[in-house]
């Protein structure tokens, strides 16, 4: 058989999105899969399931990362294909999924054509990728190269006061196996979540590296305090300095320009009533940039608009830093390789960087890592509306297959 002409199954790769896409279903459409919740642990029974199905062996680490090795001829440093299965609450059935799903077909197309590889390739699924119920983001991998000790990961405490730890146990995920020891390359296969592939017509993206990331989360204390007897001048209104830290963040975002992008995406006030001034807010501020001076300048800002308002407003404010990631580049022969790939394929490639934080920037701390990604319809994404054609699954699954050979069998092109 000629490597290069083998392809994925479309039609089995789709029914496996819809089938995860089952698990933790909301109505009206998308997901919520939120990291160890009871949903998410349906969804990594599933895919445990699965992965034994085809015939891997599955290892869970002490972070509840899942990996399923399939043998190659030779034992050594593995190639890994990865990504998550924990969703935003409002989440669609593409990311991270496709990343995890598309490697478990790559498994599937090599069982059905009795290829053997030289190293062995490994499917990984990540602990709480997204970071909406713990933060950091990325937790699972960033635990898996050692970037944060396994100890204070367990201690993270939830978005609804729950220790991670617990939450693993609970779910029945805090394994005891070691992950790969070495990974020869990690490639992830991810929907774009932004326009541009889908503008431009552009089949394949490829990814040449993530920006850097800043999450800080507010605690504003001021007084509660009658709305109607109150006057202006005598309040501490946390829920004022709020508002006017979000406006103050948009209009700050918007002069910097560029690349610069800024969300608050959380206020949460006490006692929250119609007619109490608030007592007190706790807010989140995402940062972004490609670029860490630009981003370090953003932060600067942040933090010259925190000190005003206190003032102005008379409250408190504590800061809590709850991500904080580089921008990180990707591995360049990879990225030769995937856009060389694609090409082969007869698919048109742009590279492009990654606005999203990925599994693959904290695996690019201890192997060549790269990303592939497809176009997201109207570029929505973390919205249950979020949709990939079909065609374009396939194409990125074909592409993943191809650079999977090309790593994990050198003699790619010969027969198997
Ligand atoms: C995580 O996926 C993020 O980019 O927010
Ligand atoms: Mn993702
Ligand atoms: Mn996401």
């Amino acid at each position: 058989m000629i490597l290069q002409e083998l392809r994925i199954d479309p039609a089995r790769l789709v029914s496996g999105v819809e089938r995860l896409g089952k698990i933790g279903a909301l109505e009206g459409g998308g997901v919520c899969r939120l990291a160890l919740t009871p949903s998410e642990k349906l969804g990594r029974d599933h895919l445990v399931a699965e992965m034994k199905a085809l015939g891997l062996k599955v290892a869970i680490d002490p972070i509840g990362n899942i990996f399923g090795t399939r043998k190659g001829r030779r034992e050594g440093p593995a190639v890994m294909l990865g990504s998550h299965i924990d969703t935003v609450a409002t989440g669609g059935l593409y990311d991270g999924a496709l990343g995890v799903l598309a490697g478990l077909e790559v498994i599937a197309t090599l069982n059905d054509g009795n290829i053997e590889t030289d190293l062995p390739v490994v499917v990984a699924a990540f602990t709480n990728e997204e970071g909406a119920r713990f933060a950091p983001d990325m937790l699972g991998s960033l635990v898996f190269v050692g970037g944060l000790p396994l100890a204070d990961a367990l201690d993270i405490v939830s978005i609804d006061g729950k220790r991670l730890g617990d939450e693993l146990e609970a779910i029945g995920y805090a394994g005891t196996d070691q992950g790969p020891e070495e990974v020869a390359a990690y490639f992830e296969l991810h929907i774009e979540q932004g326009p541009v592939l889908e503008d431009e017509k552009i089949e394949i993206g490829v990814v040449l590296g993530v920006q850097g990331i800043s999450w800080t989360e507010l605690t504003i204390r001021g007084r509660s305090a009658h709305a109607g007897t109150t006057p202006i001048r005598l309040r501490r209104d946390a829920g004022l300095a709020a508002a006017r830290i979000a406006a103050g963040v948009g209009a700050f975002v918007r002069a910097l320009g560029g690349d610069q992008v800024g969300t608050v995406g959380a206020i949460t006030l006490t006692p929250n009533l119609v007619n109490v001034v608030a007592e007190k807010a706790v807010m989140t501020v995402d940062l972004r940039n490609p670029d860490e001076a630009l981003l370090q300048a953003a932060e600067a800002k942040l933090a010259a608009l925190i000190e005003q308002i206190a003032g102005e407003e008379d409250v408190t404010i504590e800061r809590r830093g709850l991500a904080r990631f580089e921008p990180v580049d990707f591995t360049p022969a990879l990225i030769e390789n995937i856009d060389g790939t694609a090409k082969a394929l007869g698919l048109s490639t742009r590279r492009l960087f990654s606005g999203a934080g990925h599994d693959a920037q904290m695996l690019a701390r201890i192997a060549p890592a790269a990303m592939i990604f497809v176009p997201s319809v109207n570029g929505i994404s973390h919205n249950i509306t979020e949709y990939t054609e079909p065609a374009d699954l396939a194409n990125g699954a074909n592409v993943l297959l191809q650079v999977t050979l090309k790593q994990a069998l050198p003699t790619n092109g010969e027969e198997a």
